[in-house]
């Protein structure tokens, strides 16, 4: 096999999408659309991957890809057209020698497969040039693959510069392709921008190779749903659409029900284990793993969760950034945010909100409840609405609560404050002093009740 290099695009000025973020930052499936391809094509086995950026992106193109060490960068000052964009890389591949993959950056549904398949065949034919091309049934602003009499691949022609005869070809640039290295700028340094937009055309460098006689092809690929370029918001709605079933598709195939994918929003890099069962409308975020044997009930919303087996997440839950163990349950309609552990058969119910907390073995908070900044010991019971008053605005305290405890309702934590081992909390108390282990502590007023105050309110109003 030659040696290969990548030239990834993504200078372009976003017109369509309408957008102050570059359009290949927009995020699919929770990463941006730029790492798709760069990841795709990295699975080849590259001897560089360049990638083409505006001036001043550098930052955001590093952060958006977690400042991966493979590219290398290649400023187009002004946005003149792919053809001048892909010229920018000469002094990163001046001593390159081999095939060039040239992807834009906008076709996120690209797969490694097919771009073997596609080397693969320009090999097979030792062609100097070749692109990727796809039948489409509604070919609108893609280029064109014009062919010759003897249906040899001659020319690409922009849609804006097309004849209406031209415009009903189906069969359509995807924007890939593959070009010797020691052709590629010389070919490139002839392009004018003779064409409705003004624009340095890369798709020019197929007639320059075809008039000179190299060995042209176009390698048809299917599905057309793989080469879709992202312009617009609504391109990058349907893109999301089909990448969100790969995902799903690819989840089932390992054993993981998911009820309605059409409904179910799982991001790329989330990993779920077998049996585990997705309802519809819930979104699996970030870096989330999802255990064996789970039921992520509907509504679900899980960020950088991490859940172990047997886990039951009932409807409507948000959890961001916590770990959830084994045999654990969770909502419906709680909130675990960040930094927070529930340990095994832990039940947390509605209403709860749970925020950089530890709550260990077997502990019950079943209802309307806010704890934050707390340790709950082993199988202690946290009564309807008890609250960790954790903020003295200026400070965050802790509440540290032992095994085994019981909290009546409506109780307050005025934090910091510890609770002993195996106590008992009055409902409605207010906790100001720490409780020792075994005590009951109870801090209401004494009830009282007058007698005949209501009738004898009433006469004296008569
Ligand atoms: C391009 C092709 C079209 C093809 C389609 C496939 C050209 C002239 N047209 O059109 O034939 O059917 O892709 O999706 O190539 N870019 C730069 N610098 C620039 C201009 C663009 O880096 O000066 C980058 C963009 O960021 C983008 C990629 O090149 O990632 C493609 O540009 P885009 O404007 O999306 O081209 P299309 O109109 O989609
Ligand atoms: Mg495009």
């Amino acid at each position: 096999m030659k040696d290969l290099s990548t030239v990834i695009l993504a200078a372009g000025k976003s017109t369509r999408m309408k957008s102050k973020t570059n359009k290949v930052l927009h995020k699919l499936a929770g990463l941006p659309l730029v790492s798709y391809p760069v990841g795709e094509s990295v699975k080849l086995g590259l001897k560089k991957l360049v990638l083409v950026i505006g001036k001043g992106q550098e930052q955001v193109f590093e952060d958006a890809l977690a400042k991966r060490n493979d590219i290398e960068y290649c400023i187009q000052e002004d946005a003149l057209g792919t053809g001048d964009a892909v010229l920018r890389t000469e002094k990163n591949l001046k001593d390159f020698s081999g095939y060039v993959l040239i992807i834009p950056g906008d076709v996120p549904l690209i797969q490694s497969e097919t771009l073997i398949q596609f080397i693969k065949k320009m090999e097979d034919e030792d062609a100097d040039c070749g692109v990727i091309s796809t039948m489409h049934p509604e070919p609108g602003s893609y280029g064109r693959i014009l062919r010759d009499v003897e249906g040899k691949f001659a020319a690409i022609r922009e849609e804006k510069d097309a004849t209406d005869l031209e415009k009903c070809v189906n069969e359509i640039n995807t924007g890939i392709y593959v070009v010797e290295s020691k052709f590629l700028f010389n070919y490139l340094k002839k392009v004018r921008p003779n064409n409705a937009q003004k624009e340095y055309y890369l798709t020019d460098i197929i007639e320059l190779a075809v008039s000179e006689g190299k060995k042209v092809i176009a390698h048809v690929a299917e599905p057309h749903e793989q080469f879709l370029g992202v312009n617009d918001r609504f391109d990058l709605a349907y893109a999301n659409k089909i990448m969100n079933l790969y995902i799903a598709e690819s989840w089932m195939s390992k054993g993981v029900s998911i009820q309605d994918p059409d409904q179910t929003y799982i991001d790329y890099d989330v990993k779920i284990g077998q049996d585990s069962y997705i309802a519809p409308f819930t979104f699996l975020k970030g870096k989330t793993r999802i255990g064996r044997g789970c039921t992520i009930d509907a509504g679900a919303v899980l960020e950088d969760a991490v859940i172990g087996d047997n886990v039951h997440i009932r409807p409507y839950t948000v959890i961001e950034k916590s770990l959830i163990k084994e045999g654990a349950v969770v909502g419906p309609f709680s909130r675990v945010r960040p930094d927070s552990v529930l340990e095994k058969e832990v039940k947390v119910g509605n209403f709860v909100e749970v925020k950089k907390s530890v709550l260990k073995l077997g502990v019950k908070a079943n209802h309307l409840s806010y704890i934050g900044d707390a340790t709950i010991g082993e199988r202690t019971n946290i009564g309807c609405g008890t609250i960790t008053c954790n903020y003295d605005g200026e400070k965050k305290h802790r509440t540290i609560i032992g095994k085994e405890v019981f909290v009546g309702s409506d109780t307050q934590f005025i934090a910091p404050v510890k609770i002993g081992r195996g106590a008992v909390i009055g409902a409605g108390s207010t906790i100001t002093k720490d409780v020792p282990a075994d005590a009951l502590a109870l801090s209401r007023t004494e009830q009282v009740n007058v007698r005949s105050w209501v009738s004898k309110k009433r006469k004296k109003k008569k």
